[in-house]
């Protein structure tokens, strides 16, 4: 699968980046979302795969593009289901705050988690910590087995939250632990790699969004790294909506296994704004502009890094002088 579509997905996640990283700090998040949108669709249609939109924008009466069931591709090539995200971190993007991705993981056919638009309680931890920790345990027992594995005390385990007020309880016993907090505005798909990735952070925690989920579970498999999860349904429609994308039990803790399976699995992430592995988009000069992306392949276990500086198109360069 990464020999056939891994470069031709960058192509897909790039444009998209480009696409919205125009409305980097304008205030306008849907004008944002809609621009990677619309960039990945078209990119998506040349593409040699037989791909099918398991994560997506939505349910196909929700979302004009890149529903969920969407056919994707030329038809030709492998039979692979699809996770995107054109834009993670639509108001990270209208405010001009870091760590926008644009992403897609890719598996064939029946590996990922067909995962509701609702909440999703995580966990995820780099290779140290995998298969060794609980989404069950409280947060003070997940602190101290951590601390325990990663040889070090709790005042040095550096654990990453969004920052909202459902997180209230958690933050403050992480706080009478002793333990060093990253609090992210937005975008957990980051704030969950990030745990598996040579950086300060150890643990992902929290709740967000169960696509996001999928994703950060995708990369966490070509990691080493990860993720466990439980749906958080909101309601009776919540829980329709679970049992219509082949969920029987929305409580189950779900395993690394239940979110991404085991046989292969390509993650693709371009940076929209400025992160803390990947460079956000510069536009430069003479109608050229920088991204950075990277690739994850679960089946090598190899992570590269690309540098692409793009010749735009006439009509990209127009765009941008409206835009400007
Ligand atoms: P969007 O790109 O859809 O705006 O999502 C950003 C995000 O921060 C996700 O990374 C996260 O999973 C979710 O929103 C958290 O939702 P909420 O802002 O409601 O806590």
């Amino acid at each position: 699968m990464e020999r056939h579509i891994a470069m031709d997905m960058v192509r897909v996640t790039e444009a998209a980046a480009l696409a919205a990283g125009r409305w980097t700090g304008r205030g306008d998040k849907n004008s944002a979302d809609q621009a990677a949108t619309a960039a990945i669709r078209k990119q998506f249609h040349s593409m040699p795969i037989d791909g099918t939109v398991v994560i997506g924008e939505g349910e196909m009466d929700e979302a004009p593009m890149l529903y969920i069931g969407e056919q994707v591709g030329d038809r030709r090539g492998p039979k692979v289901d699809i996770a995107v995200d054109p834009l993670e971190g639509t108001e990270t993007v209208a405010s001009g705050l870091n760590n926008a991705i644009s992403v897609i993981a890719a598996a064939p056919a029946g590996q990922l988690l067909h995962a509701p638009d609702m909440y999703m309680a995580k966990l995820a931890a780099g290779p140290k910590l995998a298969g060794r920790l609980s989404l069950d345990d409280p947060i003070e027992t997940t602190l101290s087995k951590a601390s325990a594995i990663l040889n070090k005390p709790v005042s040095d385990i550096t654990v990453s939250i969004l920052d909202r007020e459902r997180h209230q309880d958690i933050i403050a016993e992480l706080r009478t632990m002793g333990a060093r907090i990253k609090l992210l505005s937005h975008g957990d798909v980051m704030g969950a790699i990030e745990a598996a990735m040579e950086s300060e952070v150890d643990l992902y925690v929290g709740s967000g969004g169960a696509p996001e989920g999928v994703l950060a579970a995708a990369a966490l498999r070509c990691l080493g790294g990860e993720m466990q999860g439980r749906l958080l349904p909101a309601g009776p429609p919540d829980f329709e909506r679970c049992l219509r994308m082949g969920i029987p039990d929305p409580h189950k803790l779900l395993t690394m296994d239940d979110l991404v399976g085991t046989k292969e699995v390509l993650f693709v992430a371009t940076g929209v704004t400025s992160g803390s592995f990947l460079n956000g988009v510069r536009y430069l000069q003479e109608d050229k502009a920088e991204t950075y992306s990277v690739v994850m392949h679960s089946a090598n276990k190899t992570i590269s890094y690309l540098r692409t500086i793009h010749e735009l198109p006439v009509q990209e360069a127009l765009v941008q002088g409206a835009a400007m």
